[in-house]
């Protein structure tokens, strides 16, 4: 160990307990230690510069929001984007990247569900680890983050998650605990007490939970402003306080010198801060700038083409014929949502190519106009949309003389951003209206959605032929349409998160706790194994997406290793003329158990380039995991003998194959069951 706590004085090891002046970076004790710069965010870098004395967010590549990134189902194209990212940060000197966040999305209408991977726990951390494991491959820290259960935004500085044992431990620490296997640097505690007690300070989930049991061996940093009592937060293990207190120092002197913590405990923290100070700096010989800004871009195209999401293609209506006559309706198309708002916010580097641009260069042979009216997406009543109705007149001519018409909708940053929940699911009346319109006089009308989180098409679906979900896709997000409406790419993403047919279906309808506490009375019952628990139709199931091409699910296979592994192997055919992408997924039931379980649960999934006409063979193995569920009577997964059917799907609610297996661990290990 190079840094030591019996190197520093004690005011020294207090100053280290905070930030340093109004920056986001740690104290450098005047070059005792390397000071640590911490950027945010998880689809980009937020360097916050403060250096002029006027802060401003310096201008870098915006890859898709999470939400895009995990709807490619695509560990590769997390890593290659946690790669992307981190070598912006070492070109801005960036120790510690703030992200990933993997807070499962338990409602859709929570206003960061597009900072978030899923609603289920294995795949939210799956995809999480590929990041972490791409950023720090580049010598840069990560900080999962936010542990843990602040699943919406409402009052998250405050309000109270109740939550019983199991379901935190199966569904919300889950996708911690995986994500955990990639050792990120940092984890940032949450704003938010879970079961009472403030996240900051809560030393059963920080230092037993978290160090103790799930073995985390890195520096914990508070959510800026989430310290209330910095004194419990630091017997509780929260080693770094954001962002700059400067009442730290005077706090923690008075309470040491009133015996109310001990050296130990605070040389604890310390160590924690010298470790990170240590990592920076054993990391300096992969911290090389190796990325062209087209390089990163090229990265953020990529990840958008893995993530737009075909959801609605009646009659075949995309890809768009060559010589189409096509009209694009809405400014996002010339001016698109490409990531959210808040602490993820990205400042582009470069101006976004307009839809209509990046379609004309696909499609040479088509004619393609746009009707952007400015004047839409700023309207959130009803009556400024009939007001501006009178001016949509144009738009409805061309769409009426038009093959096809592609109207671009969705949430601005003022919908969906930090702090914020939406309060229904649906798009703005405007944005309605404006579908409504277009469909009626044209029925090759297919809507591009650029939103966070699900979206209630009700009023509007029946009316169209196609819709796309776009989710914020980053700068390159209309070079990445133009290829999937056009049929350059075939689109391969799916759904992380069940589309609802209504808010009032999913487990919290819209209710907000009530300020001081919301229990989380379903339990484990989130997102899927919600609906499939009630037998709720959804809108689009979780696992759900189109393709150009078709693909044929077989010859599934169940390879015994032992009474918990398994190595499952199937084939998938496309039985298509174009090339495409297919995303299976594997869950599991257990059948017959001494507590609930879900109907299925995801264990695993595979994300393949199936050349048309080809077939393949796909393996993916089971473990103990894969059949386990939390019991809180031996405080450890546990696995019950019994029966457990597998089900391959090309979404939860799509299973294309099915296989049954027993496992008969010995009895010594198990309990009675009925
Ligand atoms: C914000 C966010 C967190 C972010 C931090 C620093 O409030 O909750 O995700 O990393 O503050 O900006």
């Amino acid at each position: 160990m190079k840094y030591k706590a019996s190197d520093f004085t004690l005011e020294e090891k207090f100053q280290l307990m905070t930030g340093y002046a109004h920056g986001m970076q740690t104290n450098g004790l005047q070059g005792k230690l390397p000071f640590l710069w911490l950027s945010d965010g998880p689809n980009g870098l937020r360097y916050l510069d403060t250096s002029t004395g006027v802060m401003f967010t310096r201008k870098s590549i915006s890859y898709p929001a999470p939400v895009v990134m995990a709807n490619s189902w695509s560990t590769d194209v997390l890593y290659k984007t946690g790669v992307g990212i981190a070598d912006e940060c070492v070109e801005n000197d960036v120790a510690v990247l703030l992200a990933p966040g993997v807070n499962i999305k338990r409602t859709p209408l929570c206003g960061r569900n597009l900072e978030y991977y899923s609603e289920d726990p294995y795949l939210a951390g799956m995809l999480a680890k590929a990041f972490i494991e791409g950023v720090q491959s580049k010598g840069v820290g990560t900080s999962l983050k936010h542990f843990c259960c602040n699943n919406r935004e409402f009052d998250r500085m405050a309000q109270n998650s109740e939550v019983d044992e199991r379901s935190l431990r199966e569904i919300y620490l889950r996708p911690f605990e995986i994500a955990l296997t990639a050792k990120p640097w940092t984890v940032m505690c949450s704003y938010n007490p879970v079961n009472g007690v403030y996240m900051s300070e809560n030393k059963k989930y920080l230092k037993g939970l978290l160090r103790e049991e799930l073995g985390f061996d890195g520096l914990i940093v508070s959510d800026w402003g989430a310290v209330h009592n910095r004194v419990k937060a630091l017997k509780a293990t929260l080693d770094l306080e954001m962002p700059y207190n400067a009442q730290s120092e005077r706090i923690l002197s008075e309470a040491y010198a009133a015996g109310q913590f001990t050296e130990e405990e605070l040389d604890f923290c310390v160590e924690n801060v010298l470790r990170l100070c240590e990592k920076f700096e054993e990391a300096k010989p992969l911290r090389k700038k190796t990325l062209s800004d087209e390089q990163r871009l090229s990265i953020s195209k990529a990840a958008a083409l893995e993530g737009i999401v075909l959801l609605k293609n009646e009659g075949n209506v995309l890809p768009i014929q060559k010589n189409a006559r096509v009209v694009i309706v809405g400014d996002l198309a010339e001016s698109p949502v490409y990531n959210g708002g808040g602490s993820s916010r990205v400042e582009n580097k470069h101006k976004i190519t307009p839809l209509a641009e990046c379609l004309r260069e696909a499609l040479p042979k088509a004619q393609i106009d746009m009707e952007s009216g400015q004047y839409f997406t700023g309207a959130q009543t009803r009556d400024d949309a009939v007001m501006f109705m009178h001016t949509f007149k144009k738009a409805i001519e061309k769409a009426e003389a038009a093959d096809m018409a592609i109207v671009v909708v969705g949430n601005n940053n003022a919908v969906e951003i930090e702090a914020t929940d939406r309060y229904t699911l649906r798009l703005t009346p405007l944005c309605e209206e404006m579908i409504k319109r277009i469909s009626a006089y044209n029925r090759n009308t297919v809507v591009v959605i650029e939103a966070g989180s699900a979206i209630d098409m009700r009023a509007w679906i029946d009316g169209v032929a196609g819709v796309v979900f776009a989710g914020f896709g980053g700068e390159a997000i209309n070079d990445a349409l133009a290829d999937i409406l056009s049929g350059k790419v075939c689109p391969s993403g799916k759904l992380t998160e069940t589309f609802p047919l209504s808010v009032e279906d999913t487990p919290s309808k819209t209710e907000l706790g009530n300020s001081f506490t919301e229990r989380y009375a379903e339990g484990i019952m989130v997102g899927y194994r919600w609906y499939d628990s009630r037998n709720l139709d959804v809108l689009f199931p979780f696992g759900y997406g189109l393709s150009y091409a078709q693909f044929e699910y077989s010859d599934l296979r169940l390879e015994k290793q032992s009474e918990t592994d398994y190595l499952l192997r199937y084939k998938i055919k496309n039985v298509s003329n174009v090339d495409g992408k297919e995303v299976s997924q594997v869950y599991v039931q257990d059948v017959f158990s001494m507590v609930e379980r879900p109907k299925k649960e995801l264990v695993a999934f595979s994300k393949d380039l199936i050349r048309a006409g080809e077939e393949k063979e796909i393996t993916v193995q089971l473990s103990a995991d894969s059949f386990a569920y939390y019991s809180v009577s031996f405080d450890k997964w546990y696995v019950e003998n019994g029966k457990f059917k597998v089900f391959v799907g090309a979404s939860s609610r799509d299973i294309r194959l099915e296989a049954s297996l027993v496992i008969q661990l010995d009895e010594a290990t198990q309990q009675s069951t009925r």
